[in-house]
């Protein structure tokens, strides 16, 4: 495209053209069929022949192994294939196994899934091969070192750099052999197979096994396809025409009509197939396999197509996807937006086009039109550059989220041959060194939570208006920065961190790529296509405040961590010059990529901050991961046995701290911009501090469930301006009489008096970003808080001890439920005695049933212990409570949820479904 200066035009109402819309952008979440492919065992890890593992002698590694360190047979132990046997630390251990005797041995390899970290490969003492890369598969040819006669003996020395490790993944013995996916074929017969609605998580409908991969949440992750059969019209025919995965976990294989057309292999970075060769006007079959059983993390990552899919059609001639970038700058009452467009011909012939950029404002109101003519050669990459001065802009704040939207068309004479709208904000972001962040100019203390990406009931398939509730959640707790640890984000987390003001630390999941070797000749110049994807799709948002470019990396310490790192920078600036690229250390802050880090994010290892910012006093600083407290909702003492921690604010493994510690270390020094808690929500996997039993996470402030543990009034007494007063423990100790129970008040207040029966039991002064204490003998009744401010009353709460349970009590967030087969609103289920006071100790099961539209789509209690499957439709309620998604619902009408449980009377809700 050859741009001329932009110009201001008059705005001219846009004329309709018969035939086609400019652009057409359509869910194809619609009529799936889907197989889940049977598991081996282990949820499918396994191996031909056994092994044994012993720890390495560290001080003799590196070096060829003389095999002197296997001389010693004594202390060799069998091995679980998968399993975790470093269980945290910087160690190397040794594998070994005999191949038995196989006359076609030298034609084969040696498979192997997964070694976490790095593998060194030895045939009969010869090395074969080294691997770095904690995740990814690898293979070896054994001709060069293998032994007709036998025996063959296999080592694997493994270098573990941190967290868990061993030879994690399967290992398999065999020749190449081609692959052949008969499933893809359209003649494949698929009517038995189920139809599903996406998103869809199918991990997460599976049962918890106790040998399944824990740090995954002890569910069976086999593989699993998707078919899909669907027809485009005629009149496409010529159009350009694309489908976009938002996210598929993972390595999904696609075959259109039996053609293989893409392999993608990262499970959190979308990807696009072009179907120009499609049928039109006949039907088509896409055929999809994904393979989760390779982890790209080491928590809950769910398996199958769990992001939406889109159809788009346009004119050959278009705006790419993801091709406009629009930002902003401000400067005393006048804005000035930079809009940078791409557009290509897909066509045949050169093209005259105008590309136009209007901008609307936030009350829907057009405040200005520019327009660039140029001519498009045929595949030619176009692009223009508009800048569009606006007087007293409305900005995108905290509390005032306020969204301008681009729109770009693409012209041929009046005809309109593509349009995109783009979402974006105006406000202005900046790193202080020695004050933190500011937005539009105001300083604002970081507030925030990590997250991984799945509730109960649903998995990592959360439908849109879930995310969006969560987002509300956290902004009810009083957090205003949301990190989406360790993966790009779902779009619609971004949408509604713009939509409801909440600023994220939006992440890359690789450091480098799915792809990169991480071997040491690599340059650290590889495509980063992953990362580049992230930028362009992401870059838009207001409520994006950095990068994050890597977590806790193994090799962040190292020259290739130094090469990485700062390509990743040069790809961030060249795509985003606005903001600033940020990695979350937990060691390396001296050396490699560490120094070269802009933005210095600090993972737990508090008693590094002072000295690190004493080091590099030019760098802004802020708390990428702390705390990592572990409580469970509703128990007040820890149980190793069922799996529970207290939710008094008081464990945390060795790493972490308390919420009280670790926000007192933010607020303490001006010059950290702030703290990102782990976690916001509980998740699956990783089920810290114990094993199973536990098949979640017990990090969270809110439960798996989306209910609040006792932490999450710490956080939002110091965090909001919203006056909070909370008591814990409840007050059901029928065994405890006379006993000292230990009482805690989170709250705001000045003053707090605590008053048992209607005696008091002292007034206390409430510490800044601490809490109270009491010892309370106890006595059933009727525990009161009274907190006061300068002197008057604000708020009083009131811990009853309960009756026995006698009813089921509903309420939801949700006014409505969509009727596009997605939507589920989340119903809170409460167990209370005749007086209506929840029963804090209740653990009924609770069954469901919908009449009307829709239907149950999932279970969750927050009991990390609970092995009843999530899509399900009973559920224990866990300390008084339980939850239930109802909806997916396809018809407009009403939906009712009926709960009973015996003894207890039932309860109902009802919402309307709606069309949007
Ligand atoms: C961090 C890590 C997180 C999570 C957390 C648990 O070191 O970055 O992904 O594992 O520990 O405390």
């Amino acid at each position: 495209m050859n741009p001329k200066a932009g110009s201001l035009v008059a705005l001219f109402a846009a004329v309709a053209i018969a035939g086609a819309a400019p652009r057409e952008r359509v869910r194809f979440d619609d009529g799936w069929r889907f197989l889940r492919l049977p598991e081996t065992e282990a949820g499918g890890v396994s191996s031909p022949f056994p092994w044994e593992w012993r720890f390495a002698n560290h001080a003799a590694i590196p070096g060829a192994p003389t095999l002197a360190d296997l001389a010693s047979p004594g202390d060799w132990q069998p091995a679980r294939i998968g399993e975790n046997v470093f269980r945290g630390g910087y160690r190397w251990a040794w594998f070994r196994a005999t191949i038995p005797a196989d006359p076609n041995g030298a034609r084969k390899r040696l498979y192997f899934d997964a070694v976490d970290d790095t593998a060194e490969v030895y045939l009969n003492g010869k090395r074969l091969i080294r691997h770095e890369g904690w995740n990814e598969p690898f293979d070896v040819p054994v001709a060069e070192a293998w032994n007709p006669n036998g025996p063959n003996q296999v080592v694997v020395l493994v270098d573990n750099t941190g967290g868990g490790g061993g030879i994690i993944g399967s290992v398999r013995f065999e020749e190449p052999r081609a692959e052949s996916f008969p499933k893809a074929s359209p003649s494949y017969p698929d009517r038995t197979w189920r139809p599903v609605h996406l998103p869809h998580d199918y991990v997460v409908e599976g049962t918890f096994r106790r040998d399944a991969d824990g740090s995954h949440g002890f569910l069976p992750k086999p593989m699993a396809w998707y078919r899909k059969t669907f027809s485009l019209p005629k009149d496409w025919q010529g159009r350009k025409v694309w489908l976009e995965f938002d996210g598929v976990y993972r390595d999904a294989r696609v075959f259109l009509n039996g053609q293989p057309v893409h392999r993608h292999p990262s499970g959190y970075i979308g990807f696009r197939i072009d179907l120009s060769r499609a049928n039109f006007g006949r039907p088509n079959t896409l055929a999809i396999r994904v393979d989760p059983r390779q982890n790209e993390g080491w928590w809950y990552e769910g398996g199958g197509i769990y992001r939406h899919v889109w159809l788009n059609a346009t004119d050959p001639i278009h705006v790419l996807p993801n091709g406009v970038f629009v930002r902003s700058e401000v400067e005393g009452e006048t804005a000035t937006v930079s809009i940078d467009a791409e557009a290509t011909n897909a066509g045949a012939k050169s093209a005259s086009v105008a590309m136009e950029s209007t901008l609307v404002d936030p009350s829907g109101r057009t405040v200005a039109t520019m327009a660039t003519d140029a001519t498009l050669a045929p595949t030619a990459v176009g692009k223009v550059r508009h800048r569009i001065r606006i007087p007293k802009p409305v900005l995108w704040d905290l509390e005032t989220p306020r969204l301008y939207t681009l729109r770009t068309t693409l012209r041929r004479g009046r005809r309109v041959l593509d349009e995109v709208r783009t979402p974006f904000g105006i406000r202005t972001i900046r790193w202080d060194k020695d004050r933190g962040f500011f937005l539009n100019g105001r300083h604002v203390l970081l507030k925030g939570t990590c997250n991984h990406q799945d509730h109960a009931g649903v998995g990592v398939a959360i439908p849109d208006r879930l995310q969006w509730w969560r987002i509300r959640k956290l902004k009810e707790m009083g957090s205003n920065a949301y990190r989406c640890s360790h993966n790009p984000p779902a779009p619609e987390v971004l949408e509604a961190c713009d939509r409801f003001g909440m600023l994220v630390l939006d992440e890359t999941r690789h450091f480098g790529d799915t792809t990169m070797s991480k071997s040491p000749g690599n340059t650290g110049y590889d495509d980063l296509w992953e990362f580049k994807e992230l930028l362009r799709r992401d870059r838009n948002h207001p409520s994006v405040i950095a990068w994050s470019v890597a977590n806790e990396e193994p090799i962040i310490g190292t020259p290739l961590g130094a090469r990485v790192y700062e390509a990743m920078k040069r790809v961030a600036a060249e795509l985003d010059p606005t903001r600033i690229t940020t990695g979350a250390l937990n060691f390396g802050w001296d050396s490699g990529a560490g120094p070269l880090v802009d933005l210095m994010g600090f993972n737990y290892n508090i008693d590094q901050w002072d000295r690190v910012r004493a080091k590099y006093p030019e760098k802004p600083m802020f708390g990428s991961e702390t705390a990592s407290t572990v409580s469970t909702r509703g128990v007040y003492a820890n149980d190793p046995v069922r799996g529970y921690v207290s939710a008094y604010d008081v464990n945390h493994p060795q790493w972490g701290a308390t919420a009280e510690r670790a926000w007192k270390a933010v607020v303490e020094r001006p010059w950290i911009a702030g703290g990102f808690v782990w976690t916001g929500f509980d998740y699956k996997g990783e089920p810290t501090p114990y094993e199973w039993p536990c098949i979640n996470s017990h990090f969270g402030i809110l439960d798996i469930a989306g209910f609040p543990k006792d932490n999450f009034f710490y956080y939002q007494a110091w965090w909001s301006d919203r006056p909070v007063l909370h008591v814990l423990p409840h007050w059901n100790w029928p065994d405890r009489l006379g006993q000292t129970i230990n009482v805690w008040v989170h709250s705001n207040a000045d003053r707090v008096e605590l008053l048992l029966n209607g005696r008091s039991l002292g007034a206390k002064e409430m510490p800044r970003y601490g809490h109270l204490e009491w010892d309370v003998p106890y006595a059933p009744g009727t525990l009161e808080a009274r907190g006061t401010r300068a002197g008057q009353p604000t708020l009083t709460r009131l811990v009853q001890t309960t009756g026995a349970p006698a009813a089921l009590r509903l309420s939801s967030d949700w006014k409505d439920v969509l009727a596009d087969q997605e939507d589920a609103a989340l119903v809170a289920v409460e167990v209370v005695d005749a007086d209506g006071n929840v029963v804090s100790t209740a653990d009924n099961r609770v069954s469901f049933r919908v009449e009307g539209e829709g239907r149950v789509v999932g279970v969750g209690n927050g009991d990390p212990s609970d092995h009843d499957p999530d899509t399900a439709t009973s559920r224990r309620a866990f300390n008084g409570k339980c939850m239930v998604l109802v909806g997916r619902a396809a018809r407009k009408g009403r939906l009712t949820v009926i709960a009973t449980a015996p003894g207890l009377r039932a309860a109902q809700l009802t919402l309307p479904v709606i069309r949007q």
